[in-house]
C-alpha cells in the first residue's frame, strides 16, 4: 500500500505494477488524514488511487484507515505531490487530480512554496489525458484567485468556478472551516492542451560510491555548508565513528524530493568505501550522487587516491 521509490524493482513504475491492474488513475495531493482518500476509494472501486503526502504522520493515519477499511485500491507516497506526479504517473495517464485544502502560504515571501503555480499546471499537462482534471477545494480566497490566474496563464486548461461537491466539505480541514463559518471556494481545470516541454522521471541510479586507496583518517571533520547539487543543496550534518569507519548524515534536498541518508567512509575487503548507506533505501538520484562526489573529495584532500569510482 506504501510506495517506496528506491525499492521498486523497475523505475519509472507501471501502473500495473503499483496496483496490480490497470485502471483510471487518479492522484490526490496531500491527502491528510485520508478519510477524503478513502470515501473516494469506495464510492469509485474501479479507480486506482494514488495519494501523496509530505507528513508522515498523516501517512501513517491514512495508512492505518486504508488497512482497517480493508481498501484495495488506494497506494501512498510519502513526499511531494509533484514527485508523485513525475515519477508515478506516466505521461497522459491520469483521470483526476484532487487537491482539497492545500497549504495557502499566505505571506508574500512564502508563495513560492504554493502548490498550484503556473509551473507546476504545465507539468501536470503532460500527465494528465486529455479532457483530464484538477480539482481545486479550499476557504482561501487569496490563493484561490492566485490559482485561477497561474493556470490560466498557461493557457492549457479551461477553468470553471463551481460549488464544491459535497463529498469534498467532509474532509478533516472542511469540517473544521465549516464549523469555523468560513466559505469554500471550488474549481475544476480541465486540461484543453498540453506543454510541450517534456517532463522526464528524477533519474535513479544503481549505485553511488568510490574505491580509495590509502589510510582511513583518524576523524573525519565535514564543514557543516551547503554543497550546491543540480536543482538543490546537500550538507553533511554530521559524522559519527563506526567500527569500520565512520558514517555521515548528510541532507539532500532536490527540486521535489528531500532525503536524509547515511553516506560511509569505511575499510573494505578492496580499500576504502565511500559511498551511500543501504541504510533508509534513499533512493539515489543525481543530487546523492554529488554528495557522494563532495565526499570524496574531501578524502582526496585527506590524502586518499580513488582507484574505483562509481560516482
Ligand atoms: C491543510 S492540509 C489538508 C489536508 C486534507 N486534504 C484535508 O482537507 O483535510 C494540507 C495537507 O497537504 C500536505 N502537503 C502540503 N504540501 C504538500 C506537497 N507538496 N505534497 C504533498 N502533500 C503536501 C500537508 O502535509 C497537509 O497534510
Amino acid at each position: 500500500m506504501l510506495v517506496r521509490p528506491a525499492l521498486l524493482p523497475l523505475w519509472p513504475p507501471r501502473v500495473g505494477d503499483l496496483f496490480g491492474r490497470e485502471g483510471p488513475l487518479v492522484l490526490e495531493v496531500g491527502f491528510g488524514d485520508g478519510r477524503f482518500t478513502a470515501e473516494l476509494a469506495k464510492a469509485q472501486p474501479d479507480w486506482l488511487i494514488l495519494g501523496a503526502e509530505v507528513s508522515a504522520a498523516s501517512v501513517l493515519r491514512a495508512y492505518r484507515r486504508l488497512k482497517r477499511e480493508g481498501i484495495g485500491n488506494v497506494r501512498l507516497y510519502h513526499g511531494q505531490g509533484p514527485f508523485a506526479l513525475r515519477n508515478l504517473v506516466p505521461p497522459g495517464s491520469l483521470k483526476r487530480v484532487i487537491v482539497n485544502f492545500p497549504d495557502p502560504w499566505p505571506k508574500k515571501r512564502h508563495q513560492e512554496r504554493r502548490l498550484l503555480q503556473e509551473g507546476f499546471f504545465r507539468r501536470l499537462s503532460t500527465r494528465l489525458l486529455a479532457g483530464g482534471d484538477l480539482l481545486l477545494t479550499t476557504d482561501h480566497e487569496e490563493y484561490f484567485h492566485f490559482a485561477l490566474a497561474e493556470a490560466e496563464r498557461t493557457g492549457l486548461y479551461r477553468v470553471e468556478v463551481k460549488d464544491p461537491p459535497e463529498a469534498h466539505l467532509r474532509t478533516k480541514y472542511a469540517l473544521k472551516w465549516r464549523e469555523a463559518g468560513r466559505t469554500f471556494f471550488h474549481a475544476v481545470f480541465t486540461k484543453v492542451a498540453e506543454d510541450p516541454t517534456p517532463w522526464p522521471p528524477t533519474r535513479r541510479y544503481e549505485v553511488a560510491h568510490a574505491l580509495l586507496k590509502g589510510e582511513l583518517p583518524k576523524d573525519l571533520a565535514l564543514a557543516r555548508v551547503p554543497l550546491p547539487i543540480p536543482g538543490g543543496v546537500a550538507v553533511f550534518l554530521e559524522v559519527a565513528r563506526g567500527e569500520e569507519g565512520f558514517y555521515v548524515l548528510t541532507h539532500v534536498e532536490e527540486e521535489d524530493l528531500t532525503q536524509d541518508l547515511l553516506l560511509e567512509v569505511r575499510r573494505s575487503s578492496h580499500g576504502i568505501y565511500a559511498g551511500v548507506s543501504r541504510f533508509g533505501s534513499p533512493l539515489i538520484t543525481e543530487g546523492v550522487k554529488e554528495a557522494v562526489r563532495a565526499l570524496v573529495r574531501e578524502l582526496g584532500r585527506r590524502g586518499l587516491k580513488v582507484v574505483q569510482d562509481h560516482t
